[in-house]
């Protein structure tokens, strides 16, 4: 049983930046998490602070409750998997995977078991003789991951281990830690950039950004009640259109009034909002695949002119212009329309979603609103 916990850690280098800001987070016994974000926003950092290759400037970190911000790398049973394999050029595919038993002298027949059995379970017994160098990318990754398993560490830590593969075995790779992960049940953080790759490996996903996690929650739960305005824009592909505006009350009903149009709140989606008195500025979100072009049984509707119109064999992906120049996306499987239509859209009162804008310094809305509905 491996539990981690993250209490309220941060770290900043020597030249003042700030990596990782106040970050609490906690991973359940053999739970898989994915930590996404962009590049620098502080996931490896985090990691290395866990595995113990990086001090920890506050806050502490836990292993099965105990604190562990001071016990050597060597001491955390942890294994690591990096982008860039670090495998020995100069062992055969055997001895790499025999090397962590060596380090921790193992007996022989222990080490040619255990080697034997984590070949297998990652499909590379027929490489147990080649050199780093005359395998593949993914096949190079794959003894990495079989480094990682042969002496059954208590947790596994995963930075980026895809980034170098091409999509193909990207996406095979993806799969097969999956699987892995259900069959040896061991604590794992995998660390991607990767949205895509983040939701489909995590029991649970973290979004980062600038050092903060914005919100920790299952795929389903980033992906439908997105935390604020960044998770929502940082998860899904075309991102989360999103329409300035104002909410108002009007003749006891709920109005989201925007430059682009008017839209009556139904009911539905209204009863989770708080009633504005007069007026309350609000950025309304509607995902691509939420747009609903033309015939929509929710009485109001926004229109605008279609810009363009790309045809990707399952889909297509419509760009709409609204009457104050903004642009939405639709991704639909069955609208009809052509370039320099003008159409109605909507959205079901389900798929709505409301944040409150945020304005910096300088009076531009900024990307951080926090979720009201
Ligand atoms: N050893 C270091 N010294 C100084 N700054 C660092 C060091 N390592 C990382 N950083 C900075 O910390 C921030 C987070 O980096 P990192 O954790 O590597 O991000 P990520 O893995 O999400 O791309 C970045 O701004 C990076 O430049
Ligand atoms: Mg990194």
């Amino acid at each position: 049983m491996t539990t981690v916990v993250f209490d309220r850690v941060s770290k900043e280098f020597a030249q003042g930046t700030r990596a990782v800001d106040d970050l609490t987070l906690n991973v359940d016994d053999g739970e898989f998490l994915a930590l996404v974000g962009p590049s620098g926003c502080g996931k490896s950092t985090s990691l290395r602070m866990l595995a113990g290759l990086e001090s920890v400037t506050s806050g502490t970190i836990r292993i099965d409750d105990a604190v562990v911000n001071r016990v050597k790398p060597k001491d955390r049973d942890i294994a690591m998997v990096f982008q860039d394999f670090a495998l020995y050029p100069h062992l055969t595919v055997r001895e790499n995977l025999a090397f962590p038993l060596h380090l921790r002298r193992k007996p022989k027949s222990q080490i040619a078991d255990r080697v034997r059995w984590a070949a297998e379970k990652i499909g590379i017994l027929d490489l147990l003789d080649r050199r780093p160098a005359t395998l593949s990318g993914g096949q190079r990754q794959r003894v990495a991951l079989g480094r990682a398993i042969v002496r059954e560490p208590r947790l596994f830590l995963f930075d980026e281990p895809f980034s170098n593969l091409d999509p193909m075995s990207r996406v095979t790779m993806r799969t097969e830690l999956k699987q892995l992960h259900r069959e040896l049940n061991t604590t794992t953080i995998h660390v991607t950039h990767d949205q895509e790759e983040a939701m489909v490996l995590g029991d649970r996903v973290a979004v980062m950004h600038r050092g903060v996690v914005h919100q920790c929650g299952s795929p389903q739960q980033i992906f439908c009640r997105p935390a604020d305005l960044l998770v929502a824009q940082f998860v899904g592909n075309p991102p989360m259109n999103t329409l300035e505006g104002e909410l108002v009350a009007r003749d006891s009903q709920l109005w989201f009034h925007g430059k682009g149009g008017d839209w009556q709140v139904p009911q539905d989606c209204a009863q989770h909002l708080r009633e504005p008195t007069g007026s309350q500025p609000v950025i309304l979100g509607v995902r691509p695949e939420h747009v609903v072009v033309g015939k929509c049984d929710t009485g109001s509707m926004f229109e605008g002119i279609v810009e363009s119109v790309e045809w990707l064999g399952p889909y297509s992906d419509i760009a709409i212009v609204l009457a104050d120049r903004q642009r939405i996306y639709c991704r639909s499987h069955t609208c009809q329309v052509a370039t320099g239509d003008k159409v109605r859209w909507s959205l079901a009162p389900h798929d709505a979603h409301f944040f409150e804008p945020n304005i910096d310094d300088h009076g531009d809305v900024t990307h951080y609103g926090r979720r009201l509905n």
